[in-house]
């Protein structure tokens, strides 16, 4: 169901409506990006996956050196608060914390600063199946961002940077590589298929650990077909039948061009096919 909501922004506890939605130019998020953020996915008003969420927003809090404001179980009536605001429906669900406004712009962590709390809906519209079977394209290129991408940070100019470059060359993500290892694209973790195989890189310090790829792997798993978490090279990447990036707001979606060559048969893939039927039942009976 798409939302015909209002568009309702929650900071630091209060409702406002978005587009009315302030925070301070002193708000070390803005000056240094010193923050971190969630995307969750919101079925028919049902935030999807919340736990495994808010585990990652400790981690990356924990990374940054910044206690987190509010326990799980307010996290969860802020956020529930927040979607019903927003009139429920198919929704993302942004939510960010800074290591907050202090009264002077410098480098080290100020003393006495309280973190800023913001977040707000945005339509979420669920892709067609025309849309699924066509798949995306996407470019290949060098990962210029920093070490720890394990960290759901908003440092995200280089990611910024590469979809644009994406989107110049008519593509909708870059897979990023480091050396000759492809880690994850540049908003989405990435899964290829070799043979009747699925593989998806490993976790470390260059990939998000995306809560998606996560839920995709347990699923794979309850139907004893579990998935290989190892090095993919650039090489390999163009021996794939197929490719698939996962993310909260994209489900797992074919990647069915790659810098101008069809992956595999040029369209979804059967082995898709098949997780794409595990992921429906898994949502169907979640709701
Ligand atoms: N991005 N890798 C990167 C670099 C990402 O930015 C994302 C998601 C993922 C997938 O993670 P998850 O399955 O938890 O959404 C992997 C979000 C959607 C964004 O920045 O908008």
């Amino acid at each position: 169901m798409a939302s015909s909501g209002p568009c309702v922004a929650l900071i630091n506890g209060e409702h406002c409506p978005l587009a009315e939605a302030r925070v301070s130019v002193l708000d070390r998020g803005f000056l240094f990006a010193d923050s971190v953020y969630e995307v969750i996915p919101v079925y028919d008003g049902r935030l999807f996956q919340l736990q495994a969420h808010l585990r990652r927003l400790q981690s990356s809090l924990d990374g940054i050196r910044l206690n987190n404001p509010h326990t799980d179980e307010t996290w969860s009536e802020l956020l529930n608060a927040l979607v019903r605001a927003n009139g429920s429906g198919d929704l993302a669900l942004y939510l960010q914390v800074t290591r907050g406004a202090p009264a002077k712009r410098e480098h080290r962590f100020p003393q006495d600063c309280r973190p800023t709390v913001v977040a707000f809906c945005q339509p979420r519209r669920n892709p067609s199946d025309a849309e699924l079977e066509a798949g995306v394209s996407a470019i290949v290129r060098e990962d210029d961002r920093w070490n720890r991408c394990d960290i759901k940070s908003t440092s995200l100019l280089p990611n910024v940077l590469a979809s644009d470059e994406a989107l110049t060359a008519g593509a909708n993500e870059a897979l990023l590589c480091r050396g000759d290892e492809v880690v994850e694209g540049a908003s989405s973790n990435l899964f290829a298929v070799f043979g009747d195989t699925v593989v998806t890189p490993p976790l470390d310090h260059r990939v998000l650990p995306g809560i998606t790829r996560d839920w995709v792997i347990g699923l794979a798993a309850q139907h004893a077909q579990p998935v290989t978490q190892r090095p993919v090279s650039r090489t390999e990447l163009r021996q794939a039948s197929e490719l698939w990036l996962s993310s909260s707001t994209r489900e797992l979606f074919p990647v069915t061009r790659l810098d101008d060559e069809p992956v595999g048969s040029g369209r979804a893939g059967t082995v898709w096919h098949q997780y794409r039927g595990w992921i429906q039942a898994a949502l169907q009976s979640a709701s």
